[in-house]
């Protein structure tokens, strides 16, 4: 794809992705994603921000073929997918200077080899001008490694966000278009990258929010046209309160535990509360992340293995807790045929959630009656601990 005009002499350049299905060898990437740079060029200097993917490198340099000369290369977040090109283009360019924070100079040392020479440190609020243009820096520490900044372009009045406001969506257009498309793109996102960091996301959110906005330009998927509409989205995704919502990740090997989730669900949609349910044999990570965005209460679902959990009910504890969501609750239910340390082992698996446990019903063999009626007991249970809590 060739770069594409945002503003006079701002450019869109990048590389949509769309045949990449898995980033970080983690998050899954049903709608590709995109990695998008920016060029800017003042009436003295010219600024790229940001590079591309390095196995798109290519891509990037074609587009600036016809660019005589780049000043300064602005390096928002050391991650790879954003700097792992810089090398190839302070070749290109050998009078460029990089711009980083502080940290992320370190990282970039660190991560690429980039002499220390070549790269400048900026405080936050510092200002860089190219001309008659200006580029402000602000930091945004976790958005989403500790070096992370944004910059914005205060006379078009437009953030170049990186990480922040991203979302993993392949797409021709330039800028959102369908905001429902969009919407789901950088939820996905937020759950994955964010979430971890959700009080200093706020903090940066609160900086964003008081500058003025004509566009948010993040350096994965499309441009925000309408910058309310992500910051909308955030401010709801990092509420204090969670939903009256329960997310149920669960697996089954013989079908005890999948009648058991069953049930559970029934009794807790029966009760007012909204319930998600993957089963773990074929789910989309992604997926449920997206639902720990809101959720209350986690119930994972789990046969026994040899003693403990079925592994990919462990690798779903891990990730949860990995990702910190806001939840309030915990409880574990499942079966086992012959003895079980499933719940303890669960439990170990997710110190980071700082959740009240409401309860275990384990199941040895097929559930019976007794265990319906403690599941129902459960669902009660969680049912009363959301109206409680002013979420219902
Ligand atoms: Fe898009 Fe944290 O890199």
């Amino acid at each position: 794809m060739e770069k594409r005009e945002i503003r006079s002499r701002v450019y869109w350049l990048g590389v949509v992705d769309w045949d990449r299905r898995l980033f970080d060898s983690l998050v899954p990437l049903p709608d590709g994603t995109s990695y998008n740079a920016y060029l800017i060029q003042g009436s003295a200097k010219t600024a790229l921000l940001d590079t591309v993917d390095p196995a798109v490198t290519e891509m990037l340099l074609a587009q600036l073929a016809d660019v005589p000369e780049v000043h300064y290369i602005v390096s928002q977040h050391a991650e790879q997918d954003h700097s792992g090109s810089i090398p190839h283009v302070l070749a290109k360019y050998p009078q460029a200077q990089v711009i980083a924070t502080e940290k992320g100079k370190d990282l970039l040392m660190l991560h690429l080899g980039i002499p220390a020479e070549r790269i400048t440190a900026v405080a936050d609020g510092e200002e860089l001008s190219l001309g008659d243009r200006t580029l402000r820096f602000l930091h945004t520490p976790w958005a989403h490694w500790p070096e992370t900044m944004s910059t914005y372009l205060v006379e078009e009045r437009i953030l170049f966000s990186c990480d922040l406001f991203g979302s993993h969506l392949a797409t021709s257009d330039l800028y959102v278009t369908d905001e429902g498309l969009a919407y789901e793109g950088a939820k996905r996102y937020f759950a994955e990258i964010m979430m971890p960091f959700r009080r200093f996301i706020q903090r940066n959110v609160d900086k964003v929010r008081a500058l003025p906005l004509d566009l948010i330009a993040p350096s994965h998927g499309p441009i925000y046209g309408r910058p309310e509409f992500i910051l909308e989205a955030y401010r709801a995704w990092l509420a204090d309160a969670p939903k009256n919502v329960v997310v149920i990740p669960y697996i089954s090997m013989h079908g005890s535990t999948r009648l058991m989730v069953q049930r559970l669900v029934s009794a807790l949609v029966a009760r007012g509360v909204t319930v998600h349910q993957f089963d773990l044999a074929a789910t989309d990570i992604g997926k449920l992340a997206m639902a720990l965005v809101d959720a209350a209460t986690l119930v994972v679902g789990t046969p026994t293995v040899h003693v403990g959990p079925h592994p990919n009910v462990a690798y779903a504890a891990v990730l949860a807790n990995v990702l910190r969501p806001n939840l309030r609750y915990a409880a574990v239910i499942g079966s086992y045929g012959w003895g079980t340390k499933a719940v303890e082992q669960v439990a170990g698996m997710i110190p980071n959630l700082k959740v009240e446990i409401l309860g275990t019903v384990l199941a040895k063999g097929a559930p019976t009656a007794a265990d319906y009626a403690a599941l129902d007991q459960l669902a009660e249970t969680i049912a009363a601990k959301h109206r409680e809590a002013g979420l219902a």
